[in-house]
């Protein structure tokens, strides 16, 4: 039996176009990504890197290509019908945390089941976040806000909120940007954990230190795939 991709891109074309010119962002990217993958996307500034993870993440659509989730073709879906698989299969870390500082750790990280289940019961709820508070080691910050916390204990509850609702892929944005080397290479380390736990991820970096960190290893230039490595076992 053949495995089945949990991502597949197929001849993925993205142009912006501006009154004074067209940009050919992404020009004919392949990509499959499988259950337990750990994927780092690297290339330099303006290689297409942002807007190829933009559209892995449903936050935009392609110009041309197909691309399938878990075998559904999300090509060319309305802003809405993106939203709603955005939420059920995508989880999104971004450079800057995206936390929401009047809320405490647990509602920041309940928040998107609240939105998404709104039928779940208060403690079903509280059983999956204190899970994923959990895996990231922070089950003991339940009730700080996320100003109260240091800049890789914030990230550490941005994962945790990227995981509540099971996603079938994580995506990552960046994930160190904003964090010190310390705090960084906490952060990833983590994530490396999640990913042997079963967690599949993609994630951009130009940190060629954290990109040899996954298991297979893309590089985008000028919005081309270029060469791939793979490595059977993470270092
Ligand atoms: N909304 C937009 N409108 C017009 N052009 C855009 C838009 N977004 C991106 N581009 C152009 O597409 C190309 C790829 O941009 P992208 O942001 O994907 O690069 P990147 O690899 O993420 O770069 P960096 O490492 O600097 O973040 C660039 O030439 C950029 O100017
Ligand atoms: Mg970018």
């Amino acid at each position: 039996m053949t495995k089945q991709a949990k991502i597949q891109m197929l001849d993925i074309k993205k142009v912006f176009v501006t009154e004074e010119m067209e940009t050919h962002a992404l020009r004919g990217v392949n990509l499959e990504i499988f259950d337990g993958d750990y994927v780092s996307i690297s290339g330099p500034s303006g290689c297409g890197k942002s807007s190829l993870l933009s559209l892995l993440g449903l936050l935009d659509s392609p110009t041309s290509g197909q691309y399938l989730i878990e075998g559904q073709d999300v090509s060319s879906l309305s802003i809405n019908e993106r939203a709603l698989i955005r939420n059920q299969k995508i989880g999104f870390i971004f450079q800057a945390f995206n936390l929401i500082d009047e809320l405490s750790v647990f509602d920041n990280v309940a928040l998107p089941l609240r939105y998404r289940e709104p039928a779940m019961s208060a403690q079903a709820i509280k059983t999956k976040v204190m899970d994923c508070l959990e895996k990231v080691q922070m089950s003991h910050r339940t009730s700080h806000k996320p100003n109260q916390l240091s800049g890789g204990q914030q990230q550490r509850i941005a994962i945790a909120r990227a995981l509540v609702g099971d996603p079938a892929i994580l995506l990552v944005d960046e994930p160190t940007g904003n964090l010190d080397s310390k705090n960084g290479d906490a952060v990833m380390a983590m994530l490396a954990e999640l990913n042997k736990a079963g967690t599949t991820l993609c994630m951009v970096t130009h940190d060629p230190r954290y990109a040899d960190m996954a298991q297979r290893r893309l590089h985008l230039l000028d919005g081309c795939m270029a060469d791939e490595l793979t490595f059977k076992e993470a270092v």
